[in-house]
């Protein structure tokens, strides 16, 4: 008799324990340093989206831009690292500390072409760098594009003569701080929430980004020239961690990593189309400068040296191999 209560406490036990889970959804906290109206934020729109509906509702996605949870930089990666995010999607030069490779995205004048990093994107070399962050429990799952970085300045900016002497924001990197410095230019490396008000208060020049990130961070209102340099890359890592990856069920991990997938199009549909938006509002907004061949060729030569200091720090199979998919 007692043997009997026992099995049915045990039996209602187990049911509610499964109940219980079933009714707790899986959640995701997306952390970006974004808008939702770049790139990146469609993309992370796509995957909530994807998500929440192959799911059921059982899988809940959280999405938080414009740096709200975290900057991007050793905070978020952290947060991710230990669980208290699930993704993170940061610009690729941000995982230097894990493995200097990723500044390759700074290196000046590497990629022909949006074409050309979706080719880099799909190869060995590309997996390879991903693979090299599971040291660190970090599970890359893929890049995602932005575009070509311009320069903004209260100048006009042609020719590397320009640049003598003037401060920019940059993200942290040392090729980045290189490229500067071949410019006779400074690098001032700060987080992407803080540049608005420091090219307000005047602490620095100028900047460089993509055209979607100096539309939707607004810098045109405290930046009059636009300069289309299109001197090196942004692109991102996206990033899950081991712990989160491997507490889903095989249906949920099913479920995510088809998510990321869909996303993954939808960045590769949508940066080219924002980047250019981007450019027809901005034309609106500031002096837009178009470099001549010439011009290009004078900024070209400039930021050579870059690869002499940068290029084994970084590896030259790697450069190597991208160059081979032009
Ligand atoms: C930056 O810091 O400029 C970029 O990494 C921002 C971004 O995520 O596009």
């Amino acid at each position: 008799m007692k043997r009997g209560l026992n099995l049915i406490l045990g039996l209602t036990l187990i049911l509610g324990a499964s109940l219980g889970l079933a009714a707790s959804p899986v959640v995701i906290k997306f952390s970006f340093v974004t808008t939702l109206n770049t790139p990146k934020g469609k993309a992370a729109q796509a995957f909530k989206q994807y998500v929440e509906e192959k799911s059921g509702g059982s899988m809940k996605v959280e999405l938080y831009p414009s740096s709200q949870l975290y900057k991007d930089n050793a905070e978020g990666l952290n947060a991710l690292i230990f669980n208290n995010i699930q993704l993170l999607v940061p610009s690729a030069t941000k995982l230097k500390g894990y493995n200097p490779a990723f500044q390759f995205v700074d290196l000046p004048y590497l990629f022909k072409d949006a074409e050309h990093f979706k080719r880099f994107t799909q190869s060995e070399a590309a997996q390879n760098l991903l693979n090299s962050l599971e040291k660190v429990g970090l599970v890359g799952l893929g890049f995602w594009p932005n575009g070509f970085v311009h320069f903004t300045a209260n100048q006009p900016l042609r020719r590397p003569e320009d640049f003598k002497g003037l401060k920019f924001r940059t993200q942290t990197s040392g090729v980045l701080e290189a490229m500067m410095q071949a410019l006779g230019a400074t690098a001032a490396p700060m987080a992407f929430s803080e540049v608005y008000q420091a090219l307000q208060q005047g602490v620095v020049d100028g900047q460089e980004n993509t055209l979607s990130n100096i539309y939707t961070q607004r810098y045109y209102e405290v930046q009059k020239y636009l300069s289309l340099t299109r001197h090196h890359r942004l692109d991102y890592v996206v990033l899950t961690n081991k712990i989160f990856l491997n507490s889903l069920s095989p249906e949920e991990k099913q479920i995510f990593l088809d998510g990321i997938a869909y996303a993954n199009e939808v960045a590769f549909n949508e940066a080219e189309k924002l980047n250019q938006d981007a450019l027809a509002q901005l034309s609106e907004l500031m002096e837009v400068i178009e470099l001549t061949p010439e011009d290009r060729a004078a900024m070209e030569a400039a930021m050579e040296p870059v690869y002499e200091e940068w290029g084994s720090k970084i590896g030259w199979d790697l450069i190597n191999a991208i160059k081979a998919l032009r």
